[in-house]
């Protein structure tokens, strides 16, 4: 079938990321265009068809009701308070300068978005000048500039005592996981300060990879690592600021979420699993890591050297939630993802999913 039916297909579908009115503005000339020209060799066809039903759907500024020339398959940003599709004034691409260079709005509520810092805030909050609010500790912790710029020196390598393979392997067992779905989307959700979206990002196996974490700090991390590792800046990596539990997606637009040592910290887990799902297209793959709770398994700080950590951080390191096997099985399986699995060395624990 040739793309373009494929495109239109896709955005007629239930599973169509974007709402019915801009689907029948889609002249047939926009949704033939741009997106077919990126097309990608390694990409499954399933990706390939959301990725340009995504292009084809926001071809038309429903403000101008003008064929726009600068979309790209990177447009895949939705408001957080709509999930209505974000039009993008300024250049196209998912890299970090254009994105910098772009205003971003609500093609129903309005509300924008904009990189005032060298992240783009999606978070429902951004833009706010009066209202503030504080999340769980275990969100609050990460804020910090002191563990931001500790995160990568030494407090993440203190994982590893209680099972974590480190960096490179569990970086390869992701890989290994995401192989179905190469050439798509990756978003590195709760990436901290990117340690593995860097290397998602330089794999040169994505189309796109997204570093995303509430973490104003850890995002500022991110960058500095990137400037120093002398990552291109037209990579096709983008930072954005965002919460797990209101993810600035259109649905069934994402191909890859990665998830790495993350879920314990998040304030609702089963709201940012459903979220996640939510996000998947059909086919697209969910991989995280956490500390398993165990009888003997206190968090990541109770061996090691960072143990005088947990002076400081004892009352936070306490509000993680860490979870069993079969309750992670059982939260992927009840926001519908299917296919689970799972590797487990002493509390650690990698598991997938995979949106039917
Ligand atoms: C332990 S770090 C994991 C960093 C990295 N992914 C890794 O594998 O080492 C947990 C991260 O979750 C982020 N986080 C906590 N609450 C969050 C939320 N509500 N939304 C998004 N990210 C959140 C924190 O900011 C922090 O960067």
């Amino acid at each position: 079938m040739d793309l373009a039916v494929r495109a239109s297909a896709a955005a007629a579908s239930s599973c169509s990321p974007y709402p019915t009115s801009l689907q029948h503005q889609q002249p047939p000339r926009a949704r033939a265009t741009h997106h077919l020209r990126r097309r990608r060799p390694g990409l499954t066809l399933p990706a390939r068809r959301v990725v340009a039903a995504a292009a084809a759907s926001i071809a038309v500024d429903p403000e101008t009701n003008a064929e726009r020339n600068d979309i790209s398959e990177a447009e895949v940003f939705a408001c957080p308070v709509c999930y209505e599709p974000l039009i993008r004034k300024g250049p196209p691409g998912i890299n970090l300068p254009a994105i910098y260079r772009s205003g971003f709005k609500c093609s129903k509520c309005k509300k924008s978005f904009t990189s005032k810092d060298i992240f783009l805030d999606l978070t429902v909050t951004s833009g706010t000048k009066e209202y503030s609010e504080l999340k769980p500790a275990r969100t609050e912790l990460f804020r910090s500039p002191l563990v931001s710029f500790l995160y990568e020196r030494g407090w993440r390598q203190n994982f590893n005592r209680s099972g974590f393979p480190g960096l490179d392997e569990e970086f390869q067992m992701a890989q290994d996981y995401f192989q179905p779905v190469a050439g798509g989307i990756l978003i590195d959700v709760s990436c901290g300060s990117g340690l593995f979206t860097r290397k998602f990002a330089k794999s040169g196996a994505y189309s796109a990879v997204v570093a995303l974490d509430f973490s104003e700090n850890m995002l500022r991390q991110c960058y500095e690592y990137i400037k120093q590792d002398d990552t291109p800046l037209n990579t096709n990596l983008a930072l954005v600021r965002a919460d797990i539990s209101r993810l600035p997606f259109a649905s069934c637009s994402i191909d890859a979420i990665h998830a790495g040592a993350a879920i314990h910290c998040w304030p609702s887990p089963s709201n940012a699993v459903a979220e996640i799902s939510r996000v998947l297209r059909p086919g697209g793959v969910f991989v995280a890591t956490t500390f398993l709770s165990t009888p003997t398994n206190s968090g990541p700080f109770s061996v090691g050297p960072l143990r005088p950590l947990r002076q400081i951080v004892g009352p936070v390191n306490s509000s993680y939630n860490f979870f069993t096997e079969a309750e992670l099985e059982d939260l992927c399986k009840s926001c519908g993802l299917v296919n689970y699995s799972s590797k487990v060395q002493r509390s650690f624990i990698m598991f997938s999913g995979q949106k039917p």
